[in-house]
């Protein structure tokens, strides 16, 4: 047996693995074991509040799960899937509530990353996984970014190399009278919205505040305080840091960023996890373009820096 089939014979068990996705490494449990998913938000420090997206390998896995399979995401999923979207819908009452914080709806996605799917071939159950990082905290997209975290408290970590999208899916619910947007990503709102029409967009945060974890303001953060600044605006002053540029030169430390959101994205948590250990005292990042193909860079830039950082080391 090679290391994916112990792997997924331990999950099928009630073990924790940590596997490669596209967008970033996910602490997989078995979706249809509560004791398995409560491991989960222990091993996370997650909020039991905090529902978690259940992978699986294909289309026809999938609707086993889902109490309802809208035109809507049919459509959605013939045209991204395998890839980083998430749909919203029903749920079925195998999943077991633990997974979905007891709400009567569940997250699914399919994902792109060859082991995942040959990890989820051979589970042959649905995998419930939250991003494999302690709550508010950057997510993984290197295999040393889980290693050093959980090393020690999961024993099953498959490395698939570098994340190739490198932020979290985009998270859209199809419950409700109109499909909604929960949470930003590469998949654009402008390409949903080609495929099934007009979305709307989520609330603050502060209304739903347990809805959607991706809508938490202080999420996704390094240690280091993170400040956006537009091009040709004044830099943080004090103390010592490092500024990561699009296009013109500061003075003081930098990194050059690529200018193609997708080479952009696949960067940033690696980027951020090397320099959170280098104690800056900041973190100054250029925002990007207001366009599509930046929407989700934008917003989980925007969440790095947010201010409400108290939760921050409680883990
Ligand atoms: O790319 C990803 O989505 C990664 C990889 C591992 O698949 N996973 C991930 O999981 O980012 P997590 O737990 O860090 O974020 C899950 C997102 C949250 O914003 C959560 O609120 C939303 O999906 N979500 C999951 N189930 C939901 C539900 N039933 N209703 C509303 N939002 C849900
Ligand atoms: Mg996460």
């Amino acid at each position: 047996m090679n290391h994916i089939d112990q792997a997924a014979n331990a999950l099928r068990k009630g073990e924790l693995v940590i596997f490669p996705t596209e967008t970033v490494y996910g602490l997989g449990a078995n979706a249809l074991s509560a004791a398995a998913v409560r491991q989960v938000y222990s091993v996370k420090g997650r909020p039991a509040s905090s529902p978690l997206i259940i992978h699986c390998p294909d289309l026809s896995a999938v609707r086993r799960w889902c109490g309802e399979w809208p035109e809507s995401a049919q459509r959605l999923a013939e045209k991204f899937w395998p890839g980083p979207l998430t749909l919203v819908l029903p749920k079925k009452a195998d999943i077991v509530d633990e997974a979905t914080s007891g709400l009567g709806t569940v997250g699914v996605r399919v994902p792109s990353h060859p082991v995942a799917l040959e990890f989820l071939r051979k589970a042959g159950v649905p995998v419930a996984a939250p991003s494999a990082n302690p709550f508010t905290r950057l997510s993984p997209t290197r295999v040393e970014h889980v290693r050093e975290v959980f090393g020690a408290r999961v024993r099953w970590i498959l490395d698939g190399g570098p994340s190739a999208v490198g932020i979290e899916s985009t998270v859209i619910s199809l419950v409700g009278p109109r499909p909604r947007l929960l949470r930003p990503g590469m998949v654009s709102l402008r390409q949903l919205e080609e495929v099934i029409g007009p979305i709307d967009l989520q609330m603050l945060a502060q209304e739903e505040p347990h809805a959607s974890p991706g809508l938490h303001k202080a999420h996704y953060q390094p240690r280091t305080p993170v400040v956006l600044y537009q091009r040709g605006k004044e830099m943080p002053a004090r103390g010592r840091g490092i500024s990561l540029l699009l296009t013109n030169s500061v003075p003081g430390e930098s990194r050059l960023m690529p200018n193609d959101p997708m080479e952009y994205a696949r960067e940033l948590y690696a980027v951020l996890h090397e320099l959170d250990v280098k104690k800056f005292d900041w973190i100054a990042i250029e925002l990007p373009p207001e366009t599509a193909e930046w929407e989700g860079i934008l917003d989980r830039l925007t969440k790095a820096a947010a201010p409400n950082r108290t939760d921050h080391d409680v883990r």
